[in-house]
Formats: structure tokens, C-alpha cells, sequence
């Protein structure tokens, strides 16, 4: 997959800029944007990007189903991942926390946002991708922390370049989705959850109607989470996660 690229200077959400572009180009395109004012986060949340972070946001146009579309967490979890990890390199301790968030150290690093818009005969998806490089944001007080935050160079005292990153991504980025067409999405489940945390382990999942205490077993052929409690099994779809 070849990749356009849109470098901003400036955008609120490279998601939203990238929403715009749906209309107006077919080809894969990543949209960065050099200092992101206004970015938008999972569960309605604002994504604050201090500057010098990375904020860019993939549009891809694919026939698939939402479902299948939503697969695309996993398989961008893997990519930013891969990029991550190839340029600070393997001595750091680089984790996913489902559904796709990246942690280093046990921090969080990375949030992954997918939207979707539906034009006249295919649906539009875009991937936004928030890397923390220079700097964690300070939380918003309204919501319950859920990992704490970092950044790579405050973990690894590594300095990366967010075009650079761009570049890797991208690259990465065609290679899973690769690998997704024509393995499907069980290749995918597998590597993801080598590189997952907490599996086997006691987390809390708390969604708007009920919170669930138990060991992290796995994901299901949907991405879904499969958490065990005295012998319950229990999938979910989305939710907030606590550890
Ligand atoms: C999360 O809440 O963990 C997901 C955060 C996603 C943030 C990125 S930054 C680039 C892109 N543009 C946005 O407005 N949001 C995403």
C-alpha cells in the first residue's frame, strides 16, 4: 500500500482533516499535522498533543463490513508497535493494552482512534495515531486515570522525529494490513496477543453498565475482550480498562 502524505502545520484533528480529504481523494493518505490543537480522544475525550508529540491519522478506503473495518485497531496497534519498537529498540519494555493502546514501561505512550464516514459507495476509515514523543499531557481531572501517562523520551530518553515516524508507520502499516487480507485476522489476534499485557492477569473492565473484576483471558475472533470471573466467561466489546 502506497501512502500520499499531508503534512500540516497546524490542524484541531488531523481525524477530522483526514474526513475532509475522504471526499476528495481514493488513494491511502496519512495526514500529520505538526501541532495538533484540538484532537480528539476514545469516549468523547479531548487528546491533548503538547508540541513536538505526533498526531497524524490514516484514510483508507476499503468494501468491508464495520466489523471487519473495525479489525483495523488490532492491526494498527501492530504497526505503531513495530515502528515504535524499531526505533528505540528491543531493550525497552513495549506492551498493547486492548483494545489499542501502546504502553511503555507500563505507561501509556500511544491512543488509537478510529472513525468512520460513509460516502456514496464505500466507507471512508480513518485511523488517528497520538504518539506521545517529547511529553505527557496533563489529564483533564473529569474522568478516572486509567494508565498512567508518558512519553518516549522521558522513558527512553529517545528523541524521534514525527515524519519519521510517520514514514515507519506507514511502512509497518502495509505490511500488517497485508498480512490481515490474506491471513485474516487470525494472524493478527495471534501476534497482537504475544504482545499484549495483562493477559493471564486480574484487570478491571469497567463499561457504562457494570464493572468486571477477573483474569484477562484473551480476544475472540471480533476483537472482543474475554475476561473470566469464578468460571465466567465474559466477552466485551468496549470498554475502559484499569491497570
Ligand atoms: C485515545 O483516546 O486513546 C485515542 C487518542 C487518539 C488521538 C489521535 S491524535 C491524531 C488523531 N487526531 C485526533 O483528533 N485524534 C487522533
Amino acid at each position: 500500500m502506497e501512502f500520499d502524505f499531508v503534512i500540516l502545520e497546524e490542524a484541531e484533528s488531523t481525524n477530522a482533516e483526514a474526513i475532509k480529504l475522504a471526499k476528495l481523494t481514493n488513494r491511502p493518505t496519512f495526514v500529520i499535522a505538526k501541532k495538533q490543537t484540538n484532537g480528539r480522544g476514545r469516549f468523547d475525550r479531548r487528546w491533548a498533543a503538547p508540541s513536538g508529540n505526533f498526531s497524524g491519522s490514516i484514510l483508507i478506503k476499503i468494501d468491508e463490513d464495520l466489523q471487519s473495518l473495525a479489525l483495523r485497531s488490532f492491526v494498527t496497534a501492530l504497526s505503531v508497535f513495530d515502528a515504535i519498537g524499531q526505533n528505540i529498540g528491543g531493550e525497552h519494555e513495549l506492551t498493547i493494552k486492548w483494545p489499542n493502546d501502546i504502553l511503555l514501561n507500563g505507561k501509556k505512550i500511544c491512543g488509537i482512534l478510529l472513525e468512520t464516514k460513509i460516502l456514496d459507495n464505500i466507507t471512508a476509515l480513518v485511523i488517528g495515531i497520538g504518539v506521545n514523543l517529547l511529553s505527557a499531557p496533563n489529564l483533564a481531572e473529569d474522568h478516572r486515570v486509567t494508565t498512567e501517562p508518558s512519553s518516549i523520551l522521558d522513558e527512553t530518553n529517545i528523541n524521534l522525529d514525527p515524519i519519521d515516524l510517520s514514514k515507519s508507520i506507514a511502512h509497518h502499516f502495509s505490511l500488517r494490513e497485508n498480512q490481515f487480507r490474506t491471513l485474516g485476522f487470525s494472524k493478527i489476534r495471534e501476534i497482537w496477543t504475544e504482545r499484549a499485557a495483562k493477559i493471564g492477569k486480574e484487570i478491571l473492565v469497567c463499561t457504562p453498565n457494570f464493572e468486571y473484576h477477573g483474569i484477562f483471558d484473551s480476544i475472540d475472533e471480533k476483537g472482543q475482550l474475554i475476561i473470566l470471573n469464578n468460571g465466567e466467561k465474559n466477552k466485551i466489546a468496549a470498554a475502559e480498562i484499569f491497570f
